[in-house]
Order: C-alpha cells, then structure tokens, then sequence
C-alpha cells in the first residue's frame, strides 16, 4: 500500500538563487515545491540597498516561468555603511523581510561583510525597535579558530553578546550544525530562531572525508561529527516551534566545486522535500514534518503559512537527477548516498 502525505505548501527560509543563467536555471528547482524563499544578497556585488533588492526582486520575478508560483522574499547585505532608514523603511514597505549578516571573510561573498560589531549596533537597534529580523551567517573567522570550532565559538563571543546588548532584536541563528547551536536556540526565548539545512540532517564530517574528499558535500557551515547531526534531527524532529527549514541550497557549478579550491555550497533544491520526509520519517516523526517545513518559519516571520498544498508519496527509491544543466555550467545535485523512498507527487 502506498502512504500519502500531505501538507500545507512549503517555504525555504534560506536560499541562494544568484543571478543570470544561473537563477534562470535554479529558479524553479525551488518555485516547483516551494511558495516563499528568502533570497540571500550575497551577488556580487551584494544586495546592499533597498534599489539593490528591488532590481533583484525584479529579475527573479522576470526569471520565473509562466504558470509557476512563487514570492521571492528579499534581504539587505549588512556592511558598515548600512543605513538605518533605508533598511526601516524597505521593510516597512515590505520590500525585504529581513537583513543578512556575514561576518567579513565567513563564507561565498562575505568580503564586504562586517568586521566590526559596534559599528553596527545602530542598524540593529533601529531593526530591533521596528521588528525586522537579523539573519546570521554564525561562524568566526579568526584564523586561530579550528573550523569545525566556528560556530561555537560565534555564539558564545559574538551572537550572545548581541542579543544581550539589543533587546527585542529577532534573529535567525542561520543553517545551525552543532549540538551547541541546538542547545542554545532551545534556551531561548521567542526572539531567536534556527533553520537547518537538509544535507545537515543527513551527513556528518565523514560524508565529506573518507574514501576520497567529497567535494559536494563541502559546504559551510561545514559538516560536524555524527553526535551534532544527531542532536539536528532529533531537535527538527520536535516540532519545536523556533526551528525551522532553511536549505541554504547554494548552487555553484561542477567546475567549481570540482576544483583544488573548490567552493562551499550544496544544491539540495531539487530534492530537499523527499530528503525531508525520508529523515523525518525514519524518525517515526513524519507528524512533525509540516511544522519544520510550512508552520514555524511562517509564524517567525509573522507572516500567514500557505493555503495552498502539497503531497508527498513513499515508494520506490528515488531517482535523483545528477545535475541540472544551466547556461554556466552543470550544477551538481545534493545525494544523501542513502535511499530515499519518497517523491512529490504530481
Ligand atoms: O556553503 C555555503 N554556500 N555556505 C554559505 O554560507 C554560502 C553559500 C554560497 O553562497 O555558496
Ligand atoms: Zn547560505
């Protein structure tokens, strides 16, 4: 007997659609599954201005094709030099839906990100007085740090001491990796949220590392040991309600990622829902899936979740496509190296 299951249609609260030929051939990866993305500004050059975001919100509008359904949700780039009534005022507008923080020299494009934290704390007043979220890329950089260190270390040097010195701002701990992120979203209050990532939930370090270096596993976060991927799925598994799906689905082509300084991104759009369902179902948790997917990124965004649905079906192991074509190049898509047994159907 095949098992059906429905659910109210799903947002990615963390995406990268770029731009070009690329967006043109990533776009509706997303737009088949998904009714809402927010859109990371990390172009180059990066989405910094509220016209910056508009100009952008118009190509992905003109790059979707007719008959598909999607709202791109936008964000500011968050540099020294943001102004703080630009970013009121684009939100107020409904313009954008949050603002991005990298720290400089984090991740793909983070040049112009910040390097230091006092310089900013206007625009995070400002944002924290107004309601609009702060989404953050949570790693240091310091070159002393340990990679697989990086994320801890932010919360405790860098997150902690924001959220202490601004009350009210909403943030996002973005595409969170360890038991350390898992334990601090979970003792807090309502103004912090988490997204995790597909692959996050499926593979650990060793996915990256043993039998040959997996470049299309690498991305950053990277991934941690297996007790940190663990304490992911058993935490999105809970239907807690202050984590949510955010696939961080970051395309680059195969040239570039097959390459001896290859970049860090996995591109899981095309099949994070049956990914999805396959985790939460071998944690006999498949009644929690709706809320990580469709329920709680909407209401940490204070916005409504989708009317609309979608169905997934459990049957026989999916095919997934090895790449998709764009006019850059070929694009890798994520394989968790394990069968997954669901499909959207339709
Ligand atoms: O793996 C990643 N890829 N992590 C990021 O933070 C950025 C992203 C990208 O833009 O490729
Ligand atoms: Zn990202």
């Amino acid at each position: 007997m095949t098992q059906t299951l429905t659910l109210r249609r799903p947002d990615d609260w963390h995406l990268h659609l770029r731009d070009g030929a690329m967006l043109q051939a990533v776009l509706p990866e997303t737009a088949r599954d998904f009714a809402r993305a927010i859109i990371m500004p990390n172009l180059v050059p990066p989405v910094v201005t509220s016209a910056d975001a508009r100009a952008y919100r118009d190509r992905i509008l003109a790059a979707l094709p007719e008959g598909m359904d999607f709202t791109p949700l936008m964000t500011l780039y968050l540099t020294e030099g943001t102004d703080p009534a630009d970013v009121i005022a684009a939100h107020a507008s409904g313009l954008i839906s949050a603002v991005k923080l990298y720290p400089a020299g984090a991740t793909t494009n983070s040049a112009s990100g910040v390097t230091d934290m006092d310089k900013v704390q206007p625009v995070f007043e400002a944002m924290a007085e107004a309601g609009v979220p702060l989404c953050v890329h949570g790693e240091v950089t310091r070159n002393e740090i340990d990679i697989f260190d990086r994320e801890a270390v932010f919360i405790e040097e860098v997150l902690d001491p924001i959220r202490r010195r601004t009350p009210g701002l909403r943030v996002v701990m973005e595409h969170i990796t360890t038991s350390d992120a898992c334990a601090y979203v979970k003792e807090s209050d309502g103004s912090l949220g988490a997204t995790i990532t597909t692959h996050h939930l499926m593979i650990n370090r060793n996915h990256i590392l043993v039998g040959g270096i997996k470049p299309h596993y690498y991305c950053l976060p990277v991934a941690k040991r297996e007790s940190h991927r663990a304490a992911l799925v058993e935490l999105a598994t809970s239907g807690f309600a202050q984590v949510f799906l955010g696939t961080d689905s970051a395309p680059h082509t195969q040239a570039n990622k097959e390459s001896a300084c290859g970049c860090a991104g996995v591109f899981s759009a095309s099949v994070t829902m049956p990914c999805l369902a396959q985790v939460f179902d071998d944690a006999g948790a498949l009644d929690k899936l709706e809320a990580f997917t469709s329920l709680n990124g909407p209401a940490f965004y204070r916005m409504a979740p989708n009317d609309e649905t979608i169905t997934l079906v459990k049957g026989d192991v999916l095919e997934i496509p090895p790449q998709i074509e764009t006019g850059d190049g070929p694009v890798v898509v994520f394989d968790p190296g394990t069968s997954v047994l669901w499909k959207v159907s339709g």
